[in-house]
């Protein structure tokens, strides 16, 4: 069987470092890894329509900056496609195919559907394409028989209804559908990479992100403006490193060779929180050390980004490209699903047969 990943992301706004190490750094690893035979990328403008139904040109917007922020991390549009999911119309058919083996209750159970209905003050009217999302999603997935999924841990739950859709129709028509596997980053701290005001996620919304596209000085700022530990006011005062924004920034970032570079005085990262705990380290101390390993990191992103700015043309060439490229793999997998569900009278058998 081929090893197929398929992802995507919303567009409605640039991707932030939340975005970055909870998965897209992971899906350059596995595309660099040479271990899949087929990568799709997908910039998810259905979906974000769900949404933003009076706000199209939001998502328009942004799907340029997706499609920037997704060179600018190194995927490589030699090895993987990237696609828009508006332009593949064979999704919105087997979205429709499989809305008949899926229940209202059991989209209601979703959690994240759940979570997102009350952030969203949906409660009272719930947009009907809104609600079937995540059998939209099963449908973007399967299309492409992934086989692995790279995303965030908010998406679990819209995997697990995925797998479950693959089950109901391959039980009911015969195996057609392909399961897909999640892939999740196996560190905690890049899994949920909490907003620079210590809130427990980096939203465009909450203004609490930093951007990949933000500029060296801007970071800096950032950085610098970050949520610690409101009762260390000394810098003799012990700290608490459990909640403290910056620590799980360096959980997630800080390298092998991190503190050889920036904070020789230190050997690790357990070293260093510990001398916190202690009392007698400085939060600007901590934070300017993170904001050399972020800097680090962020600098040759930013830096393929800026290129790419400057070859919009050759962006553009490269959605369009992808996005007959996914066309065609969809189509194809539409055809086997109307195969085995027989709606296919005009291709096989002919109807006045009995
Ligand atoms: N729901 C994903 C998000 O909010 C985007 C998405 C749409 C997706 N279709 C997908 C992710 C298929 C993985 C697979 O970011």
């Amino acid at each position: 069987m081929k090893k197929i990943i398929l992802t995507g992301d919303r567009p409605t706004g640039r991707l932030h470092i939340g975005h970055y190490v909870g998965s897209l750094a992971e899906r350059v690893k596995l595309q660099n890894s040479g271990a899949f035979d087929e990568m799709y990328f997908m910039i998810a403008d259905a979906q974000a329509l769900t949404d933003n139904a009076d706000n199209p040109e939001k998502v328009r917007q942004n799907i340029m900056q997706v499609a920037l922020d997704y060179l600018a991390v190194g995927i490589d549009p030699t090895k993987s496609t990237i696609f828009i999911q508006s332009q593949i119309p064979a999704l919105t058919e087997l979205t429709v195919y499989y809305m008949n083996i899926v229940t209202v209750s059991r989209v209601q159970r979703n959690p994240t559907v759940k979570a997102e209905i009350q952030q969203k003050n949906f409660e009272s009217s719930i947009p009907v394409g809104f609600f079937c999302y995540p059998i939209s999603q099963a449908a973007d997935i399967t299309a492409f028989h992934a086989t692995s999924v790279p995303v965030g841990e908010d998406q679990e739950p819209m995997m697990e209804q995925c797998r479950e859709i693959v089950h109901k129709f391959n039980e009911i028509y015969g195996e057609v559908l392909t399961e897909p596997v999640t892939y999740l980053s196996t560190n905690k701290a890049r899994l949920r990479l909490p907003g620079l005001d210590g809130k427990a996620k980096m939203s465009k919304s909450l203004g609490n992100c930093i951007y990949l596209s933000d500029d060296e000085e801007t970071i800096k700022q950032k950085v610098m403006s970050m949520y610690t530990d409101p009762t260390h006011l000394k810098v003799s005062d012990p700290g608490h490193i459990e909640g403290n924004t910056v620590f799980t920034y360096l959980d997630a970032f800080v390298k092998e060779d991190s503190f050889e570079k920036y904070l020789p005085e230190y050997k690790n990262l357990d070293e260093l929180k510990a001398h916190y705990e202690r009392g007698g380290l400085g939060d600007v101390k901590i934070k300017k050390f993170l904001n050399c390993v972020l800097q680090e990191e962020l600098q040759p992103i930013r830096e393929r980004r800026q290129m790419w700015e400057q070859r919009l043309p050759e962006v553009y060439e490269i959605l369009k490209k992808g996005s007959q490229v996914a066309a065609d793999k969809a189509n194809k997998t539409l055809n086997e699903v109307k195969a085995a569900m027989r709606i296919d009278y005009f291709t096989n058998e002919n109807l006045l047969k009995k």
